[in-house]
């Protein structure tokens, strides 16, 4: 008989990319376009396995509730897994996630909200469809021979830091695990977070958001970087505390900001409130300046990596069902978060 799976947070492009790798799978999939959080979860009852995204919340409450409806396995269509409470989960249900779908979707989009910002493109839209031919205003800077600081060097930092050396820039790097070997080949040097804040003209980041990386960016941070820096955020909202970076914004300090995830963006991003008010009244004011670029969590979403996703996804249920070693598995191991690497389940 074929595994049920209840999918949340489900969008018309989800359907349609989910529906086509399906057809080699078979699994017989409903989909819920709420979000999984306490809510929810009694959605769930009845299904072998839950699929989730980046804006749902599966903490302790959801993960009992998971459980108690004997839903074995969580598989998240996601990279970062941030929003999982593995210490309620561990022992008890199989979190699955996908490492890597696109890691170019996510880096060519933060050089585009880089590219955008320097050459003021996305008010130049605005000013050749209104008949406004002036390019007062729209003065950028040559890329060539600017200092870039990228702050992860993973899959995503990786990519994006080819690109940019594609630009003939310098480009400085801090990583927890640093790796020289690459260092050497690409032609970037690492230095510590406080170097790669006072000598980088751009910092992008993309490291995950953990205790140690929440708020990375803020005042006493802001305040170390060079003036008129440009900050893009393409890793989780949570990585820069939005107050400062308004305040830096407005004194003049920060040149412009790129930001495709936000703090609290699980209330809108990925929905259309456009016949609504804002009521996050910092979200409102992020969107007030000319200097800001908002996109809504859209690094990820390339024809290819949605295809990747939809396959990795399928595959990791697959994997799970058929009782095989769970190589995407994430869990709370010998008291600490492991991507495992025996080659056996955990549990
Ligand atoms: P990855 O796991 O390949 O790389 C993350 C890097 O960050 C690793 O090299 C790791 O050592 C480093 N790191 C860990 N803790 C750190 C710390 N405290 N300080 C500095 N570096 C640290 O992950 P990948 O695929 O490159 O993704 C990076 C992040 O991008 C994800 O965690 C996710 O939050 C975000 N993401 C955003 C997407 C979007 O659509 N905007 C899509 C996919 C991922």
């Amino acid at each position: 008989m074929s595994k049920k799976i209840a999918f949340f947070d489900t969008k018309p492009y989800d359907e349609k990319s989910f529906t086509a790798v399906n057809a080699s799978f078979g699994f017989e999939i409903t989909y819920f376009d709420v979000h999984l959080n306490s809510k929810s979860v009694e959605l769930s009852a009845g299904f072998d396995g839950v699929c989730a995204f980046v804006n749902d919340d599966l903490n302790k409450d959801v993960i009992d509730h998971l459980i108690e409806h004997k839903v074995g396995v969580i598989g998240l269509r996601s990279a970062g897994y941030n929003n999982v409470d593995f210490k309620s989960a561990y022992g008890k249900i199989h979190v699955l996630r996908v490492p890597a779908y696109s890691p170019y979707a996510v880096a060519e989009h933060a050089v585009a909200l880089m590219m955008s910002l320097n050459r003021k493109t996305h008010k130049a839209y605005h000013r050749t469809r209104d008949g406004n031919f002036s390019i007062n205003g729209l003065m950028g800077f040559d890329m060539y021979q600017k200092t870039a600081g990228v702050i992860g060097t993973g899959k995503i930092g990786k990519c994006l830091i080819s690109i940019l050396k594609g630009f003939g820039m310098r480009v400085l790097a801090y990583d927890l695990f640093p790796d020289p070997g690459y260092a050497k080949q690409a032609g970037i040097e690492y230095l510590p977070l406080d170097e790669i804040y006072k000598n980088s003209d751009i910092i992008s980041l993309h490291c995950p958001l953990t205790k140690e990386t929440t708020h990375m960016i803020n005042e006493k941070t802001i305040g170390i970087m060079k003036d008129k820096i440009m900050i893009i955020n393409t890793g989780r909202g949570k990585l820069i505390e939005t107050r400062s970076l308004i305040e830096g914004l407005k004194s003049g300090k920060i040149l412009a900001a790129g930001l495709d995830v936000y703090e609290e963006e699980s209330e809108y991003f990925f929905e259309d409130k456009s016949e609504e008010m804002i009521t996050d009244d910092i979200l409102a004011r992020l969107l007030t300046f000319p200097n800001v670029l908002v996109t809504s969590h859209q690094g990820f979403f390339t024809a290819e990596a949605c295809h990747n996703i939809a396959e990795t996804t399928l595959n990791n249920f697959k994997d799970f069902f058929d009782g095989e070693y769970l190589k995407n598995e994430i869990c709370y191991h010998c008291d600490k978060l492991c991507l495992k690497k025996q080659k056996k389940r955990c549990f």
